[in-house]
């Protein structure tokens, strides 16, 4: 199975917009979709138990049978930083645990698998692992969305250098406007971006109150299906 591990330069940067965009530019292809938010803090207490709103929108653009609990097996209730939310939970997150979780979905048979990270890439899982360290140990190629504002070009440089570092595979980049109202200079952000980051721009997203259709049409995925 195809897969492909969704992180941002920050927390809000537009890791849910794009994977929701990149399941249903997946789907329209005629691709079988598997959708995975392995960890999630912020969620609502249903009669069916907590459920993050990542985790649901990415359950239903993946368009397959999916089990809540398959989707989104650490879930938490309070929006902190997941190793807290844990903690208050009465538990702990453990890469091997969370690597568990993704390999027996790429197990399952389809043919993509796209995974929401939480927050940024170096995200804490306890106080001697990342969630990068699960990627790392997966090898799972990676997609960084830049949320366009200022300081992005700092975040987006520190998180290829430490992808590279890790010898993951940075399979592209998307910028994703953020605002009505495009950052100051955003075409010159965009160029150095272009010009740093030694990857494909798979797509430049605009602001679209009504984002959950259509933002497909902005993202070239013909470089992701050449891996
Ligand atoms: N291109 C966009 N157009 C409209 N709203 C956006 C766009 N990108 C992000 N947002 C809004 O900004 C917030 C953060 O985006 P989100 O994709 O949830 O970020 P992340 O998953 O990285 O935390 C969301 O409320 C989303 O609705
Ligand atoms: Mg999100």
């Amino acid at each position: 199975m195809n897969c492909v591990f969704v992180t941002g330069t920050d927390t809000d940067a537009g890791k849910t917009v794009t994977a929701v965009a990149l399941l249903q530019a997946l789907y329209q292809r005629g691709f079988r979709c598997l959708a995975s938010k392995p960890i999630a803090a912020g969620a609502d207490l249903t009669p069916q138990g907590l459920r993050n709103s990542d985790a649901l929108l990415l359950q239903r653009a993946a368009g397959a049978e999916q089990a809540y609990a398959q989707v989104n097996p650490f879930c938490f209730a309070p929006p902190i930083a997941p190793h807290i939310a844990a903690e208050q939970a009465g538990t702990a997150l453990q890469a091997a645990r969370i690597g568990a979780a993704l390999t027996e979905l790429q197990q399952q048979s389809s043919d993509w698998l796209v995974i929401e990270g939480a927050g940024g890439w170096l995200l804490p899982l306890n106080m001697h692992e990342t969630m990068a360290d699960v990627i790392e140990q997966l090898q799972l190629p990676v997609l960084l969305v830049v949320g366009l504002k200022l300081g992005c070009l700092n975040h987006a440089l520190l998180t290829v250098a430490d992808i590279q570092r890790r010898g993951v595979t940075l399979v592209g980049w998307i910028g994703n406007q953020l605002n009505p109202e495009p950052m100051p200079f955003q075409a010159e952000n965009i160029r150095a971006l272009t010009a740093t980051i030694a990857a494909p721009c798979l797509g430049i997203l605009p602001y679209r109150s009504d984002w959950q259709q259509g933002m497909a049409d902005y993202l070239d995925v013909s470089h992701l299906l050449q891996h």
